[in-house]
């Protein structure tokens, strides 16, 4: 088999078959092939796309990259939970605390984050003394014991997507939904998922600008995992606006704890108990959607959830005094207030902008090597739909920085303000079930 060839047969639009396939992605892990022609065998398939057989045969070449996790020593149906990334996004910081304490086991690899994305490793992280970084046998113990455990990815789990996710950012073939779909699907199934329930977002902030490509790629996801034999669910989520009130690493720890106590913002509420839901019916803990939300609320009302994450924050480490009493996360030494410069309706916050804002003040890498300062970030205090006058404070940055210049301009451009109130925000756009 010749590289160039299949460049050109996917070039012309023609399916690759899955030996032609595999010989690419293992080629390309050992090194045996060179960047410049799997760039253009990516460019490709940017343009001609990939059909169904085909985005399982990559997603499966890639899990064949590398290791894949052997879960069966943990009781029960392991759901994993994904999101495509967003600003704010703490839901598996919410999820996996009150599905564990219903029953479904979670035993959760995570990534860091890059860029205006946060990841929740990182958040996790800001809790004094938590490990990451646990053995197979521990990881497999705690989820057996207390329900759950969230570690860090190991490295080699579909190194295939590793390298080439690097040179995808780099070449312009980030945003193919085959490409998306297959890199997604490699990790969680190499991760050992029996059902997968995707968040899928949509909007300013997301890869997915529109609902119709959200779909597209949800539809792409669920099919993979049929044809792999993994329930999976897709639920599009808006990302219009940063996902609740708190933006950076211990901030959000300390926001999750609000939704486990029941008191928190009803957006990153109703996201977090959509996906718990699904959760606990592919995990086989309820019977019907219906019933699953009645079990999720009842583990926020009873304190069950909130118990589990104690529990989960002690087993790996951390000081788990922290959930109650969240004074002793990581604190800032600087607090700014950002004023409103006019009068008006907020009817767009661009979550990218305040991504990258977050990260100037210490909350996110700008490259893999950077350190992150977890008590750094940006609390919102107006959201889409709030009236503000000029003067108004629209949110508080926190930072051990000097200079906060640069992320005020960011926020101020990321705020949109119109005369008139727009349209409720829609927040849970579609649900993309795959065939049972
Ligand atoms: N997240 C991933 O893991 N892979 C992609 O290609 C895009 C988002």
């Amino acid at each position: 088999m010749r590289m160039v060839d299949l460049i050109q047969k996917k070039r012309s639009g023609q399916r690759l078959n899955e030996a032609e396939i595999d010989y690419v992605i293992q080629g390309y892990t050992k090194g045996e092939i060179p960047d410049y022609q799997m760039s253009a065998l990516l460019m490709a398939i940017c343009f001609q796309g990939m059909d169904d057989q085909e985005t399982s045969d990559l997603t499966m070449a890639m899990v064949r990259s590398g290791d894949t996790i052997d879960l069966s020593a943990i009781r029960g149906i392991k759901v994993d939970k994904h999101s495509t990334g967003g600003v704010g996004d703490k839901v598996s910081l919410i999820v996996a605390p009150i599905v564990a304490s219903l029953g479904v086991p979670v035993a959760k690899m995570s990534g860091r984050g890059l860029g205006h994305t946060g990841g929740t490793v990182d958040k996790l992280e800001s809790i004094p003394g938590f490990n990451v970084q646990l053995s197979n046998g521990q990881f497999i113990d705690a989820v057996n014991s207390i329900g759950m455990a969230i570690v860090s990815q190991t490295g080699n789990l579909a190194p295939a997507d590793k390298k080439i996710y690097a040179l995808r950012d780099v070449t312009g073939t980030v945003d193919s939904i085959p490409l998306i779909a297959s890199s997604i699907m490699s990790k969680k199934i190499a991760s050992g998922a029996n059902a997968i329930v995707l968040d899928v977002k949509v909007g300013s902030g997301a890869f997915m600008k529109t609902v119709d490509e959200a779909r597209k790629l949800a539809e792409t996801m669920t099919r993979i995992g049929k044809a792999l034999n993994r329930r999976t669910v897709a639920i599009i989520t808006d990302m219009d606006q940063p996902l609740g009130r708190e933006i950076g690493n211990a901030g959000e720890v300390r926001e999750s704890l609000d939704v486990l106590r029941g008191r928190g913002d009803k957006d990153l509420s109703e996201v977090s108990i959509t996906v718990a839901s699904y959760m606990a019916l592919l995990g086989g803990v309820s019977a019907s959607l219906e019933e699953a939300r009645t079990a999720v609320i009842g583990a926020i009302e009873s304190g069950r959830a909130l118990e589990t994450f104690k529990q989960f924050v002690a087993s790996q480490g951390g000081n788990s005094a922290i959930v109650d009493d969240p004074s002793l996360l990581p604190a800032a030494s600087v607090s700014a207030k950002v004023k409103a410069t006019a009068d008006g309706y907020v009817s767009k916050i661009e979550a990218e902008a305040i991504g990258v804002a977050a990260m100037l003040l210490g909350a996110g890498r700008a490259t893999k090597e950077d350190e992150i300062d977890y008590a750094a970030g940006i609390t919102l205090h107006k959201k889409i739909g709030d009236r503000v006058s000029a003067g108004d404070v629209l949110c508080i940055m926190h930072t051990n920085r000097s200079d906060t210049a640069e992320a005020e301009r960011l926020i101020l451009k990321a705020y949109e303000l119109k005369d008139t109130a727009p349209e409720p925000a829609k927040l849970i756009h579609e649900i993309v079930e795959g065939d049972r």
